[in-house]
């Protein structure tokens, strides 16, 4: 093994660049190549080491000897730096060189959320039939979210809709219906409006129910609206939300803000009414509370009830989700696992 003090002539000097140059050329991959490096350029390599030994040299002698050593360090590391095995690695496709044509490596991209993806369907198709779209605060007023809407004060339909009041008169709202009273105060009629958001109810929390979902609700207020108009309204959505050939029934219900109330099932898409289980074997879905707007709540949203009527209707988003989707647990839309939502 060499070591600095057999190197300190001149012509050792050159003896050792000879070593280094076919030690070089011999280099052949990584590994090697990482040897040669340790053994002359390294920290303890033997060019290091030379350097070391300058301080027991005569002074005439250090300074020839130090400046003709400093120069081979830099001769090695430029050398070691131009490496022919670099080249050749570099030449090779398959050792790390780019190729602009290939492919580019996947990145891990987003993905929109379902309720989002359904929210957006539903809005498009009834934007496409020219309704327009509305937004509403989330902390409502009691006013807008129950008295405006003919709840009476301490009537029951207020506990069908457990509520997470924020102080005396605010409350987190429990339906998109509030945002009707802030449109009715806005705009006159004719007024066709579509209002998607967040609603919140104190309920315990389960694979059917949730504290926070989303409905989109729709109002369409203008001269003789008349429940036709409602089920033909219903009707196209149906056909274009779920399939072309969807049949929809209607069945009364009651709603403080509606008269008369409906609900609107629609034929189960999965089996096509012959019956399943995602309809539970009825052949049908139930997918809405509408109706026509009561004439209160015409009143209270500034309308002229002697001119005008007009229909509202309000869907629950994650239903026609989990329906769709055949999702069995409402919980699985917030709790933003990437297992689940990468599916869509
Ligand atoms: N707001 C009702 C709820 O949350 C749904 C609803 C029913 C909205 C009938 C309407 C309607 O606009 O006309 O249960």
């Amino acid at each position: 093994m060499l070591n600095g003090p057999d190197y300190q002539t001149p012509q050792q000097l050159d003896e050792l660049e000879k070593n280094a140059a076919a030690e070089l050329a011999a280099v052949a991959d990584d590994t090697a190549a990482e040897a040669f490096r340790v053994k002359y350029l390294g920290k303890k390599g033997l060019l290091r080491s030379l350097l070391k030994g300058l301080g027991s040299m005569q002074p005439d002698q250090r300074k020839a000897f130090g400046a003709r050593a400093n120069s081979l360090y830099a001769r090695i590391e430029e050398a070691f730096a131009a490496a022919p095995w670099r080249r050749q690695a570099a030449a090779q496709p398959d050792a790390g060189s780019f190729d602009p044509t290939l492919p580019a490596w996947p990145l891990p991209a987003g993905s929109i959320h379902p309720l989002s993806r359904i929210c957006r369907h539903i809005c498009d198709i009834f934007v496409s039939m020219g309704f327009d779209i509305a937004e509403g605060p989330e902390v409502e007023t009691e006013y807008h979210n129950f008295d405006a809407l003919n709840f009476p004060p301490h009537h029951p339909a207020r506990d069908m809709q457990d509520t997470f009041f924020v102080s005396d008169t605010l409350l987190l709202r429990t339906h998109t219906s509030p945002v009707q009273i802030r449109v009715m105060k806005k705009q006159k009629p004719p007024i066709r409006c579509i209002m998607p958001g967040k609603v919140y109810r104190h309920e315990e929390i389960s694979a059917r129910s949730y504290c926070m979902f989303t409905q989109v609700e729709g109002l369409f207020i203008d001269e003789n609206v008349s429940m036709a108009d409602l089920k033909g309204t219903l009707l196209a959505f149906a056909q274009r939300f779920f399939s072309e050939k969807a049949r929809i029934k209607i069945r009364s219900s009651f709603f403080p803000f509606t008269e008369p109330s409906i609900e609107a099932d629609v034929e189960c898409f999965v089996c096509g009414g012959a019956g399943c289980s995602v309809c539970k074997h009825s052949g049908w879905l139930e997918i809405l509370g509408a109706g026509m707007v009561h004439p209160r709540v015409l009143a209270a949203g500034g309308i002229d009830k002697e001119k005008y009527t007009g229909f509202a209707f309000g869907m629950g988003v994650e239903r026609i989700a989990m329906l769709k989707y055949r999702i069995d647990d409402i919980r699985l839309f917030f709790e933003n696992d990437v297992r689940f939502l990468q599916q869509f």
